[in-house]
């Protein structure tokens, strides 16, 4: 499933986040990726011990646990601590899929089912720069509002063009969600939702009620672990 998810950040933080960015040391982006991966990635990323990178996600998790849609479209068990990345000057990333097992802190690892990007510069400061998601019914094209994410299977292959003109600037993570299985996901997606139109329309309250107890139950018979 992808998804538009719009105004994750506040003006303050993205204000926040686009100054500190911009003072910000980077570093080459393809310290963070396999061999395979080196290969296509051209971008800059803040280092991952960076006290910046800390800050910020800290900022972007607070953004995210308070957004509904998010949180029931990915419904996040565990989540990478969000890392920053900037493409300038052709920069690109290639086809890829995203590994499959991420490592977190102490020893603890993340099963990526869900990937993110949050955009952090306006589509009109830079040429170039869509995130490309290619699934089974074609290809998808996404280039959203500083302050939009946009949630996709880590398991697509997924690419960004390269930037011509300016720079894109974005934070980047992966989920491991409670529901491994994209199709599921969405399903119990689709069926909150319902619910949710259903209750602010003064539906019959016992249906209603029914309806949210399948919703609970499908859940709990597909979370993990
Ligand atoms: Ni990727």
């Amino acid at each position: 499933m992808l998804l538009h998810v719009p105004n994750v950040l506040t003006r303050d933080e993205l204000a926040h986040l686009r100054a500190t960015l911009d003072a910000a040391d980077w570093t080459d982006g393809r310290e963070t990726v396999g061999t395979l991966g080196a290969q296509v990635k051209r971008n800059e990323q803040l280092p991952d011990a960076s006290p910046v990178r800390a800050e910020l996600a800290r900022i972007v998790l607070a953004a995210l646990a308070r957004n509904p849609l998010y949180f029931a479209a990915a419904l996040p068990l565990k989540t990478l601590t969000p890392r920053f990345n900037r493409y300038t000057g052709g920069g690109e990333y290639g086809f890829h899929v995203d590994g499959a097992v991420m490592n977190l802190a102490q020893g603890e690892q993340l099963r990526s089912d869900v990937s993110c990007t949050l955009f952090l510069a306006e589509p009109e400061e830079y040429d170039g720069g869509e995130l490309i998601v290619s699934d089974t019914y074609g290809e998808h094209e996404a280039k959203l509002p500083a302050g939009d994410a946009i949630i996709y299977p880590a398991s697509s292959l997924h690419r960004v063009m390269p930037v011509t003109r300016g720079a894109r600037i974005a934070s980047f993570f992966w989920v491991q969600s409670l529901v491994r299985d994209d199709s599921q996901r969405r399903m119990l997606f689709e069926m909150d939702g319902a619910i949710q139109r259903l209750r602010a329309s003064n539906a019959d309250a016992e249906a209603v009620l029914q309806l949210t107890g399948v919703y609970h139950n499908l859940l709990r018979r597909w979370a993990e672990p």
